[in-house]
């Protein structure tokens, strides 16, 4: 490897096709951001995007559910239409709604459906909170004690999952396999083609929780026999906090009724019939429950648009490329202070590095001192995330170099090694 200098990353911005998309962005002033894996940045094509909704909302009053440029009773499908691209659905199987955890609860809701003695989730051990809470919740409504219940595969190194060890444990007692495309913490990427094959197989749905890894890697969704999935809009797709979420159902399953039920879910031309017999959609529509959450969907279609524009498959290139030369960068610069790489190193990492620590609770807080936004997952990771639309080789230059300063100098030292209460 030859070595690397602050010069030949400005050779490669200068060459890089996406460099230009950096000032779409607001950059928080004086900042190097990497945690765009778990809040991106706001985008001016975000910001008019609320803009006009919020407009919309001033100039329209109630006639904006049907007119104007974003009508809102139809944005839902609209911008689930535009997810599909991400994600590798047909039009009809993606849609804008939610969050997270609620569309966990309706997917659960509608395929885990236990009978005799197939009665248990898989999931794993490194999987989010949240997810655990939900699927134990979801057992637990269901009067299965989530102890006995939810089986979580194990990992042989408390980073990494192996996709045999999985589909070992899709025994016949398993009625549902909930997964995470990319873990949340070491950022690998799990053959999901691989997995939903062997789930389709032993016919168990499966499906997957894509927040780490729509838009930031590539998905065939459809064309794998995926059954269903679930992610927000927050972190790579830079929707905003709190943005809207997306839900994902295979074309296979159009007509299952949803399992927690609402009138958006309805037809659009029968909903305000407003009878008490539910008239399902025929797609993924049907899995919704409520009013969208319109300002929260707003700024996701502007964001969009750059996604669409520019495509996943470039994205994706070019977050291996800055991941790729900060994991060149991290072995030419700190090789003595003490990192333990924790994201596989090859192209299944995701989006985002994981560099472990046992001081990496201060280690953060002095990059954030000194301008470089990382994040920090306790007890002892620290995420970098070089997003492809927004952090040039540059900034993945001066992170590092930051990084050496903190380290040689013992910089960290001033802070006390405790998390703040985000992150
Ligand atoms: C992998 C993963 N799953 C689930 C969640 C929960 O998402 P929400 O709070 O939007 O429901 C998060 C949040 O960061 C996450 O990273």
């Amino acid at each position: 490897m030859s070595q690397h200098t602050l010069v030949n990353a400005q050779e490669r911005d200068r060459k890089d096709r996406l460099a230009s998309y950096k000032d779409e962005f607001y950059i928080p002033e004086n900042t190097i951001y990497m945690d765009g894996n778990s809040l991106g940045l706001l985008s001016k094509r975000a910001e008019l995007t609320l803009l006009e909704l919020l407009d919309s909302w001033k100039t329209l009053g109630i006639n904006g559910w049907t007119e104007g440029e974003h009508p809102w009773f139809y944005l839902s499908e609209r911008v689930g239409e535009k997810m599909a691209l991400l994600v590798g659905g047909t039009p009809g199987e993606v849609i804008a709604t939610g969050s997270t955890t609620v569309n966990l609860h309706q997917l659960v809701s509608t395929f885990y459906k236990p009978t005799g003695n197939k009665t248990k989730i898989l999931a794993d051990e490194l999987n989010f909170p949240s997810d655990i809470y939900a699927l134990k919740s979801q057992l637990a409504l269901k009067g299965y004690d989530p102890d006995e219940h939810l089986i979580r595969v194990k990992s042989n190194d408390g980073h990494y999952l192996l996709e045999d060890d999985i589909i070992e444990a899709m025994t016949d007692d398993v009625a549902l396999i909930v997964l995470p495309a990319v873990l949340y913490r070491s950022g690998q990427v799990l053959d999901m083609h691989k997995l939903t094959k062997a789930a389709n197989e032993r016919n168990i749905p499966i499906g997957f929780d894509l927040c780490h890894s729509v838009g930031a890697v590539e998905h065939s969704l459809h064309e794998w026999g995926t059954d269903f999935a679930f992610w927000c809009t927050y972190k790579h797709l830079n929707g905003g906090p709190g943005s809207v979420g997306g839900l994902f159902v295979h074309e296979k399953h159009f007509g299952k009724a949803p399992g927690l039920a609402g009138w958006f879910g309805s037809k659009k031309e029968t909903q305000f019939d407003m009878d008490h017999t539910m008239d399902p959609a025929v797609d993924v529509g049907a899995y919704q429950i409520g009013t969208p959450h319109v300002l929260s969907l707003a700024p996701v279609i502007g964001s969009l648009d750059m996604f669409e524009e520019v495509g996943i498959k470039k994205i994706r290139e070019k977050s291996l490329e800055l991941t790729g030369y900060m994991l060149e960068l991290i072995e030419q610069e700190l090789q003595d202070a003490g990192f333990t790489i924790g994201n596989p190193v090859n192209r299944t990492r995701g989006g985002h590095l994981l560099l472990e620590h046992e001081e990496a609770a201060r280690i953060c807080k002095a990059l954030k001192e000194d301008g470089v936004i990382p994040d920090f997952r306790s007890p002892n990771g620290i995420r970098l995330a070089p997003v492809a639309l927004y952090n040039s080789f540059e900034d993945v230059w001066h992170t590092v170099q930051k990084l050496k300063i903190i380290m040689n100098e013992k910089r960290y030292e001033k802070f006390e090694n405790k998390r703040g209460v985000v992150a």
